[in-house]
């Protein structure tokens, strides 16, 4: 991959300035009057999968929240604040977990070997493989067995997002719904894994209910 000139950066930016006010003159104005998203997406830093261009939103339409591995774990400061801000605050009525086949660190946590510093945060996805484990083992197909850590991982975020006071209480007071998809590099296509978010909802319940 050839590498890029900083300065490009710039004049990128400015072209695209340009263009937004040559199609509106007040752009830049009702951008900085506030947002209004109406959706959370937590994703994958992964540079191939970029939240906005891939679902077709303009700046202001989407909350965007992205690590390693699409990850949720319960003590992140920094996920956590995003949830509650969107929902409280931002009063977003739709959150969107967003894995991606091929995602480099659900491949490093099904590696044996010691990555350092990355170690802890990798483990969560090696307990979505232990939660898993009987169905991810039937699964002979390494290239298949990898793809479906990959939808579970989804899953289990999408638990962890529910399992927040801040989501159980929204959904309660206006509906707002939690969503797993999977973005598939290979075809460019969004898939949605329909979790089932009612069932999932009612069974974490009977431990994790909050409000
Ligand atoms: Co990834």
């Amino acid at each position: 991959m050839s590498s890029i000139n900083l300065q490009t950066i710039f004049e990128n930016n400015r072209q695209w300035a340009k263009k937004k006010l040559a199609e509106d003159s007040e752009y830049f104005k009702k951008l900085s009057a506030g947002q209004n998203p109406d959706i959370l997406y937590i994703g994958c830093s992964d540079s191939r999968v970029s939240a906005e261009e891939l679902m077709g939103l303009k700046p202001g339409e989407v909350f965007v929240h992205r690590n390693i591995a699409n990850m949720v774990p319960n003590n992140d400061l920094s996920v956590m604040s995003i949830i509650n801000y969107a929902v409280d605050v931002l009063q977003v009525d739709k959150i969107v977990v967003v894995g991606h086949y091929q995602c480099g660190g659900v491949h490093e946590a099904m590696q044996s070997k010691d990555l350092g510093l990355i170690n802890p945060w990798l483990r969560n996805i090696r307990d979505v493989f232990r939660l898993h484990k009987d169905e991810l083992n039937d699964i002979i197909d390494e290239d298949l067995q990898y793809r479906r850590l990959i939808e579970l991982n989804v899953q289990e975020q999408c638990v962890n997002v529910i399992k927040t006071a801040a989501v159980q209480r929204a959904n309660k007071q206006r509906g707002l719904t939690v969503h797993g998809w999977v973005f598939d590099l290979q075809t460019g296509r969004l898939i949605d894994l329909n979790i089932n978010f009612a069932k999932i909802l009612a069974d974490i319940m009977e431990i994790y209910r909050i409000v």
